[in-house]
């Protein structure tokens, strides 16, 4: 018998379903559903150092080599025949005293979640192994999602690998980075270019697996938030299960944040960490929906009580002026987050900020990550410009740790860095002006030379001191 089910956020509701039941949402009272455990009946080792160790796995599974299913005792509602992997959640938690000092902070104060290490290259794939493990339990043989790209690539990269399902997929046409488009093609998978942005795409995709029975693998699914909680338990991990003071992520759907915070408490209520980081949400100025409504209108959690009114007013001003989510961090260009309320949640319970930051800062930030030798994409710079910001205004101390979540690889959007790095700033005004970008204080430019030795030894010789070869 299973020891997992399924509930609702709402306490006015509390609904409770079956772990085999596949729902968009609460079928009572239409918010979302959580995953809940009877932990008292189930093995979970006394202190947080035995966490994280492979056990026995089915032969010749995935499981194995499986960052997530490393920490199945603490997302255990699939027996390990059918949980799935393609190996993600090989990732590392690297300091970094360099990116540590352009945000304010003192040596030994940051470290950097390299997220982008992930199979198909974000950490979308630590949930895709909990959703396609819940599809496994159901049977499910079609599933569909809206994306700004990353979710996109992961679904349609568990879908070829499977082998067995069939991956449906809705960008916002011309809202997506190339990279990211040419896994979803590359791999396989259908992919409707819906004319619109990413929250026409998540309105269209719901109703499409409403109305076809097809398996949706949103972050409204809680099993996909499931495997995002490993991100948390693999940073402890990192620390040697020593809590750190801060832990920031970029917010776009605000499954990651939502997720997080439910890894924090959950670990914290069961006694294997003393105390929770608090949690930093960073929101790029372009898709500012929660840090407006939590900083200017004070949404709050509230124990579940959220005033739901609030929120539609804030949506009907948004239709009313015709205001759409516009930023250059396009995995983060997003309007009408679904995760909103469990995020709330996450806020409260870690006594959590959001901050928005602009474009700049964000590009800004990730050259200074790209010097350290990781390569984020921009809408995972959120997390340092935000500690920067953060570290500016007072809030963050200089001595404190701080972890920042960096989601996605540079290669999604090599385009971004290459416009920062190689344009001349007219250039850079001219094409990324509306988002706010017209300097590039990092920028590492390239050299145009004839095919010309004296003129390219000239070139190395100006940039290479003391000369090659003394
Ligand atoms: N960073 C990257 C690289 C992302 O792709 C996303 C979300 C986020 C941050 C924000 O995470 O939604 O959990 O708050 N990308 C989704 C997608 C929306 O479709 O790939 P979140």
């Amino acid at each position: 018998m299973s020891h997992a089910y399924q509930k609702c956020i709402n306490p006015a509701c509390q609904g409770e379903f079956d772990i085999g039941e596949t729902l968009p949402g609460c079928p009572r009272c239409g918010n979302l559903l959580d995953i809940q455990y009877n932990w008292d009946k189930l093995p979970l080792p006394s202190r947080a150092r035995d966490l994280g160790r492979v056990t026995s796995w089915p032969a010749g599974g995935m499981g194995q080599v499986s960052g997530v299913w490393r920490f199945g005792d603490l997302i255990p509602f699939a027996p390990l025949e059918n949980r799935v992997s393609i190996g993600e959640g090989h990732t590392q938690l690297r300091p970094s005293d360099r990116v540590g000092s352009y945000a304010g902070l003192k040596p030994g104060g940051l470290w950097l979640q390299y997220e982008g290490l992930n199979p198909s290259g974000s950490f979308k794939d630590n949930g895709m192994a909990g959703a396609f493990t819940h599809a496994s339990l159901v049977g499910a043989k079609v599933a569909a999602c809206a994306s700004t790209g990353n979710t996109s690539a992961s679904l349609a990269a568990f879908a070829a690998a499977s082998g067995a399902m069939r991956a449906v997929i809705f960008i916002g046409d011309g809202k997506v980075a190339y990279g990211k488009l040419s896994q979803a093609l590359d791999y396989g998978a259908l992919t409707l270019l819906v004319k619109g942005d990413f929250d026409d795409a998540m309105a269209r995709v719901r109703e499409v697996c409403q109305e076809e029975n097809i398996y949706l693998v949103n972050s409204v699914n809680p099993f996909r938030l499931e495997g995002q909680k490993t991100i948390v338990y693999r940073v402890l991990e990192g620390l040697s299960w020593e809590v750190p003071d801060w832990l920031v992520c970029p917010g776009g759907n605000l499954g990651n944040s939502s997720a997080f915070g439910k890894a924090l408490y959950e670990l914290y209520d069961l006694g294997l960490i003393p105390r929770m980081p608090r949690l930093v949400v960073v929101n790029s100025a372009g898709a500012p929906t929660l840090s407006r409504l939590v900083n200017k209108h004070g949404l709050v959690w509230n124990g579940g009580t959220v005033d739901d009114k609030l929120i539609d007013s804030y949506y009907a001003g948004l239709d009313a002026r015709g205001e759409r989510a516009h930023t250059l961090a396009s995995a983060i260009e997003i309007n009408r987050p679904v995760n909103l309320k469990k995020c709330l949640r996450a806020l409260e319970r870690t006594q959590g900020l959001v901050l928005e930051v602009s474009d700049q800062e964000i590009l800004d930030a990730k050259a200074q990550v790209a010097r350290e030798g990781i390569g984020c994409e921009p809408a995972s710079a959120a997390s340092l410009a935000g500690t920067r910001v953060l570290r500016e205004r007072g809030v963050i101390a200089p001595s404190d740790r701080v972890v920042c979540i960096l989601t996605g690889h540079q290669l999604k959007d090599p385009h971004a860095t290459v416009a920062y790095h190689g344009k001349s700033l007219a250039e850079l005004a001219e094409d990324y002006g509306s988002f706010g970008v017209s300097t590039a204080p990092f920028a590492n430019r390239p050299v145009r030379v004839a095919n010309s030795l004296g003129e390219i030894i000239d070139a190395v010789r100006r940039d290479v001191r003391p000369p090659v070869g003394k």
